[in-house]
């Protein structure tokens, strides 16, 4: 993969708006927002680490999770592959250790981690290329680590077309768009590419189009 992801260029640009869309700002993505800093707290007490755990955070975005887990007492090494975005967590905090890269670029010299985190991100990577992720987080998490996601996925195949189809009768393109071009994974996919990489993962629907999902390593 480049340097810079694919959909960069979409997040440079909406690093400025992005805190009034997941507060229900942008009118097509209320369901997909819908209870956000519900499911970021989601994230943190399924985490549930002693404090002083090392926790990295993939697709940081404008800091709203590296909050509460700072909050929580751990130490938060972030990655966030959009410049503008990495402005903004860093304007509203400082004492965020934060780095470019992104899921399958990660800075070199970076300690073992406790716990590895994301939110409505790990949708970025096409099916394989989570694999490859997966593969990744299994070797930098020390033994008892676990990895908490939250992200919009599918069921199946129908649920995701009904959901593209009700986007469009309601004149939702640019998330009719989204849905179509970005790599939201099917639930029965997702499970085997986590067991693949020797996680046990336990999943659970939040709104409409998120889910948690949170892997164990099992020692495979
Ligand atoms: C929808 S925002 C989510 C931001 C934040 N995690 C949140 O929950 O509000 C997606 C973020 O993932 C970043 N991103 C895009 N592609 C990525 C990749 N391949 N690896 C890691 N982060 C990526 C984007 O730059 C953006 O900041």
């Amino acid at each position: 993969m480049a340097k810079q992801p694919r959909f960069n260029d979409l997040f440079e640009e909406w690093a400025r708006d992005y805190d009034r869309a997941v507060t229900g700002g942008h009118p097509e993505y209320i369901e997909v927002f819908q209870g956000y800093h519900e499911i970021l707290k989601t994230v943190v007490e399924t985490l549930s680490l002693p404090r002083g755990s090392v926790v990295l955070e993939f697709g940081v975005g404008t800091g709203n999770l590296s909050r509460l887990l700072l909050d929580a007492g751990y130490r938060v090494i972030g990655i966030e592959p959009s410049a503008a975005m990495r402005e903004r967590a860093k304007s509203k905090l400082p004492e965020l250790e934060l780095y470019e890269g992104h899921f399958l670029q990660v800075p070199e010299g970076l300690p073992p981690v406790d716990g590895i985190v994301s939110t409505y991100a790990f949708h970025h990577l096409t099916d394989e290329e989570k694999d490859q992720a997966l593969r990744d987080f299994s070797l930098r998490l020390r033994p008892g680590g676990k990895i908490v996601f939250a992200d919009t996925a599918f069921q199946d195949e129908g649920t995701k077309r009904d959901l593209e189809r009700e986007a469009e009768e309601r004149g939702f393109y640019e998330l009719m768009l989204d849905l179509k071009r970005e790599y939201y994974p099917l639930i029965g996919r997702l499970k085997q590419a986590f067991h693949q990489a020797g996680f046990t993962v336990h999943l659970k629907q939040l709104n409409r189009y998120v889910w948690l999902m949170a892997g164990d390593r099992t020692g495979k």
